[in-house]
């Protein structure tokens, strides 16, 4: 009777941990899921000829530039990249996207955070030849 006690919490245990470990430990990707967050909350206005801030953030390239007060993205470290800084107002940084319009939620956040903190890395596929 222990041991299929001992058995059944060893499984509760596993489930419970099978539970977790999409949203802690999947890798995210740029292309799938990062990019199209940003085009929602931020290409309103940091695109084309003249994007807020001097900051276009349709591209991957143009997330990582940043501006004076932090790069736009430090691998490994959300709290440096000026792309998470300013969803989170960190380091003087202002506040993005403006309060006075849609906010992202804590998942999106989390998410942009969990992308950086694996590495920030560009999965964009190469444009196919002409
Ligand atoms: C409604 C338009 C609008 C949206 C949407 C928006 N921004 Fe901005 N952003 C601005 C403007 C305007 C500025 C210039 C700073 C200011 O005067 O508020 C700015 C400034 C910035 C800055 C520079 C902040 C600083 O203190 O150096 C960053 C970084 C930035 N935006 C990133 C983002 C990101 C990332 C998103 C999406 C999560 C976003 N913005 C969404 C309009 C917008």
């Amino acid at each position: 009777m222990r041991l299929l006690l001992t058995v059944a919490a060893l499984q509760l245990a596993l489930v419970a941990f099978m539970a977790q470990s999409p949203t802690e430990g999947q890798p995210v990707s740029f292309v799938k899921e990062v990019q199209p967050l940003i085009n929602v909350l931020c290409v309103s206005c940091h695109a084309g000829g003249r994007p807020a801030a001097g900051l276009s953030l349709e591209t991957y390239a143009g997330l990582a530039l940043g501006n004076r007060k932090a790069k736009g993205l430090v691998p490994g470290k959300p709290n440096d990249s000026l792309i998470y800084m300013t969803l989170n107002e960190i380091g003087g940084v202002k506040k993005m996207p403006p309060r006075r319009i849609a906010q992202p939620t804590a998942k999106e956040i989390e998410l942009i955070q969990r992308w950086i903190e694996q590495g920030a890395k560009d999965d964009t596929p190469p444009k196919p030849d002409k």
